[in-house]
C-alpha cells in the first residue's frame, strides 16, 4: 500500500497548499509506470496552472521528472558540451543554422529536438524534408556523432525523461501547456537528462509565443536558469520576439533552405542576428569566449559541419528539396511601410497549408508554408507582392487566406524598429 493517494495530492494543491518532496516523488513516479491515472494527472496539472509552485516544488518535481528514467553520460565528448534550446516560434528554423556553427567554432552540440505541434513548427519536421535525413537514432550512434562532428540534430529517445513525454502529450490536450512550472520542468528535464554541461535558452516573447509578456516570459527565463545552476548546468537565458515570424521561410523545406543560405554567408538579416548572438552565448557558456561564429559563417566552415552532420544521418545535403504545387501570392493594396507582421496568424496559415500537424499522428507536408516578401520596416507600393501561401493542395488556400488575412499592418510613416534580442538572464 502506498502512504500516498493522488485525490490528496491533486486536495492539496487545489486548495493552495505546497506538496511535499515525497508527495511529488510518489505522483511523477507512479503517474510514469501507470498508477496515477490520466484524469487525475490533468487535475494535478490544472491545479498547478491556477495554483502555482514554489520554487523547491518546481526543483523537485524537476529532478522526479529527471530519475523517471535514464541520464545520458557525455563523458566520452572531448570538446564541451552546449545545446540550446528554444521555447518555441514561428519561422524559428535557428537550430539548423546554429548547431554545425557552434560546432566549427570548437564545442559539441547535443540537440535533441521536437516535432510541431499546433501552430509552431518542430526542427525534426523540417530536417525530414532532406531527403534520406533519419531522426532517430540509437543513444550509441548519439555519442559517436558527437564525438566525431561535434553536431547532432536527432529526436529525444523514449529513455529521457518518459515523465514529461506522458505528461506533456497530456498538458497539450487539457488546456495546461502554458503554466510556468510545467513548462520550465519539462524544457529542464530533458535537457538535464541529455547530459550537456551548458544550455542557452531563448525565451519567445511575442504573439507567435506560448509567453505574450515580457513578464511572463521573464518569470520563465528566471525559472529555468535556475534549475540548470541547481543541477550544474551552466545556463543562460535571452528573451527574444516573437511577435513578427524570424526570417522570409515558415515551414518545413523552405526553412531548410533558408537555413542553407545563412550557412552560404547569406540569408535573412534577423535569423543571422539571432544565430550569431546565441552561437556566442552558447560559446561562452561552453569556455570558449573568444571564437568567432561570424568567421565561421563566411569562411564556410559551418556549411562543411553542416553537410557533414546531414550526411552521417543519412540526409543527402545537394538533392533538391520539395515545391509547392499551389501557390497563391498576396498584395498591398496600397502604398505604404510593413508596420508588422503577426506572427500567430502567419503560423496559423502555415499550419492550415499543411506544414503543421493538428494531431501527433499526422503526417507534415514538406512543401507547404508561407513565403513573406516583405518585413517591417519595409517600404511598399500598391501592388507589390507581401507574401505567398504555399500548399500541395489548392482546397487548403482559402482557411490561410483567412488566418493570414490581416497579419500584415501597414502603415504610412516606417515604424520604429523593435529589438529582436530583448534581455539577457544568467
Ligand atoms: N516545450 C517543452 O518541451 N515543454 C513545454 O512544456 C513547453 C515547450
Amino acid at each position: 500500500m502506498s502512504a500516498f493517494t493522488a485525490v490528496d495530492v491533486i486536495r492539496t494543491k487545489r486548495d493552495g497548499g505546497a506538496l511535499s518532496d515525497a508527495q511529488i516523488d510518489w505522483v511523477i513516479a507512479a503517474y510514469t509506470r501507470g498508477e496515477v491515472a490520466d484524469e487525475q494527472m490533468s487535475a494535478l496539472a490544472m491545479a498547478i496552472l491556477l495554483r502555482g509552485m514554489t520554487s523547491a516544488e518546481i526543483a523537485r518535481w524537476t529532478a522526479a521528472m529527471i530519475a523517471s528514467g535514464e541520464r545520458l553520460d557525455l563523458s566520452s565528448v572531448s570538446r564541451p558540451t552546449v545545446d540550446k534550446h528554444s521555447t518555441g516560434g514561428v519561422g524559428d528554423k535557428i537550430t539548423l543554422p546554429l548547431t554545425p556553427l557552434v560546432a566549427a567554432c570548437g564545442a559539441a552540440v547535443p540537440q535533441l529536438s521536437g516535432r510541431g505541434l499546433g501552430h509552431t513548427g518542430g526542427t525534426l519536421d523540417k530536417l525530414e524534408s532532406i531527403p534520406g535525413w533519419r531522426a532517430v537514432l540509437s543513444n550509441d550512434e548519439f555519442t559517436a556523432q558527437l564525438r566525431d562532428i561535434g553536431a547532432v540534430i536527432c529526436a529525444a529517445g523514449a529513455g529521457l525523461a518518459p515523465a514529461d513525454r506522458k505528461l506533456y502529450a497530456l498538458r497539450d490536450v487539457t488546456g495546461t501547456v502554458e503554466a510556468i512550472p510545467l513548462i520550465a520542468s519539462s524544457i529542464m528535464s530533458k535537457k538535464i537528462a541529455e547530459g550537456t554541461g551548458a544550455l542557452v535558452l531563448d525565451v519567445k516573447v511575442g504573439s507567435g509565443a506560448f509567453m505574450k509578456s515580457v513578464e511572463h516570459a521573464r518569470e520563465l527565463a528566471r525559472t529555468m536558469v535556475d534549475l540548470g545552476a541547481a543541477h550544474d548546468v551552466r545556463t543562460v537565458a535571452l528573451l527574444t520576439d516573437m511577435s513578427t515570424p524570424l526570417g522570409h521561410a515558415i515551414g518545413n523545406a523552405i526553412e531548410v533552405a533558408e537555413s542553407v543560405e545563412v550557412l552560404a554567408g547569406g540569408g535573412p538579416a534577423d535569423i543571422v542576428e539571432l544565430t550569431l548572438a546565441l552561437a556566442r552565448e552558447m560559446l561562452t557558456a561552453a569556455g570558449l569566449p573568444d571564437a568567432d561564429p561570424a568567421a565561421a559563417l563566411r569562411d564556410g566552415r559551418a556549411m562543411d559541419v553542416w553537410r557533414t552532420m546531414i550526411r552521417a544521418q543519412g540526409g543527402d545535403p545537394d538533392a533538391p528539396l520539395a515545391t509547392a504545387a499551389e501557390v497563391e501570392v498576396v498584395r498591398a493594396d496600397r502604398d505604404g511601410f510593413v508596420a508588422g507582421i503577426d506572427a500567430l496568424s502567419i503560423g496559423l496559415a502555415a499550419w492550415r497549408l499543411g506544414a503543421g500537424r493538428a494531431r501527433k499522428e499526422d503526417a507534415v507536408s514538406e512543401a507547404a508554408g508561407v513565403v513573406l516578401h516583405r518585413k517591417p520596416g519595409d517600404p511598399v507600393r500598391a501592388g507589390d507582392p507581401l507574401y505567398e501561401l504555399r500548399a500541395d493542395d489548392g482546397k487548403r488556400i482559402p482557411d490561410a487566406l483567412e488566418a493570414a488575412r490581416d497579419a500584415v499592418v501597414l502603415s504610412e510613416q516606417a515604424p520604429v524598429p523593435a529589438p529582436l534580442v530583448i534581455e539577457r538572464i544568467a
